[in-house]
């Protein structure tokens, strides 16, 4: 080779150059943090239903039926205390979604991801993967510029309201171009997510180099099936939940929590 086509600039882009790199950090980003924020969320989403069947006893004085509600506000507050959570939200969940979702699109249009784990898996998988992978980030991003940022796209997708966390979030799935759009919308999406995730965590055992033989793929896989199902059922419940959530009646019991919280933080009037 001679010196001068050694130190010629290479002519392949930055993403081709760094394509392994960016491309584990891609499977790790889907991985941690965003598939692990993924199960907490739907948990504490789905505290709706399992709230008003484990918590009924410790939330026997808001009255029947105000377990749930009174669960996921008290989920709500505990994630609206943690400290410095606008850095946790901005390093830890916006900008890995932003890459994952950017690279993800880049490696779909180029077709590249074919040659490496996609080959090892069926044909639907791979192209459900993708599927749901558009639809994940136009979703995400309709939800979290609603639910976190208040853009309400002209009313149709009703903001949260941290203090009437229940409430407002009833109206946010009740709402849309007609009653109930958003929450067909986000079953579709919640689900599509679901198994973007799973089928991901699946891939990614490849990816890493950690499931080489056809059985441990075959193990880890009902591994993954497991967690996809567990992951449905909770997002499922929480859709459910809060559309068929009365968002006036819910709006009650956060209003009466409120209220017994500011007694029992009131200083005491001087005798
Ligand atoms: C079952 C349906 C879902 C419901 C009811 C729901 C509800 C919510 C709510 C109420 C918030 C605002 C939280 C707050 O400000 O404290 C939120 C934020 C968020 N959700 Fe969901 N969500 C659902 C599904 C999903 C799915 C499938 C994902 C996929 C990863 C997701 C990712 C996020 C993210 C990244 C945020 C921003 C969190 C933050 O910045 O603090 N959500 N969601």
């Amino acid at each position: 080779m001679s010196a001068t086509a050694a130190h010629a600039p290479s002519k392949s882009s930055f993403l081709e150059r760094h394509y392994h790199l960016l491309r584990r950090l891609h499977s790790l980003t889907g991985v941690a943090p965003i598939g692990v924020f993924l199960i907490p969320h739907l948990t504490t989403n789905s505290s709706i239903v399992w709230g008003e069947v484990f918590n009924a006893k410790k939330y026997a004085e808001l009255g029947a039926g105000s377990a749930g509600v009174a669960t996921f506000q008290h989920e709500v507050n505990f994630i609206h205390d943690l400290p410095a959570l606008i850095f946790i939200e901005i390093f830890v969940l916006w900008l890995p979604i932003a890459y994952h979702a950017i690279l993800g699109v880049y490696f779909a249009r180029s077709g590249r991801a074919n040659t490496e784990r996609y080959a090892y898996q069926a044909n639907w998988r791979y192209t459900f993967q993708r599927v749901s992978g558009y639809l994940g980030v136009l979703f995400l991003f309709m939800h979290i510029s609603s639910l976190r940022w208040g853009w309400t796209y002209g009313g149709i997708m009703p903001s949260f309201d941290a203090d009437n966390a229940a409430s407002s979030t009833a109206l946010h799935l009740q709402g849309g171009f007609f009653p109930y759009f958003n929450a067909v919308f986000y079953l579709v999406c919640v689900l599509a997510l679901v198994f973007h995730f799973a089928n991901g965590l699946w891939t990614a055992g490849i990816t890493w180099g950690l499931t080489i033989s056809k059985q441990a793929q075959q193990r880890w896989g009902v591994v993954c099936a497991g967690i996809g199902m567990a992951l449905a059922a909770a997002g499922v419940s929480a859709v459910v939940g809060f559309s068929t959530l009365d968002a006036t009646k819910a709006e009650e019991i956060e209003n009466k929590m409120q209220s017994e919280v500011a007694v029992l933080t009131e200083p005491a009037a001087p005798q």
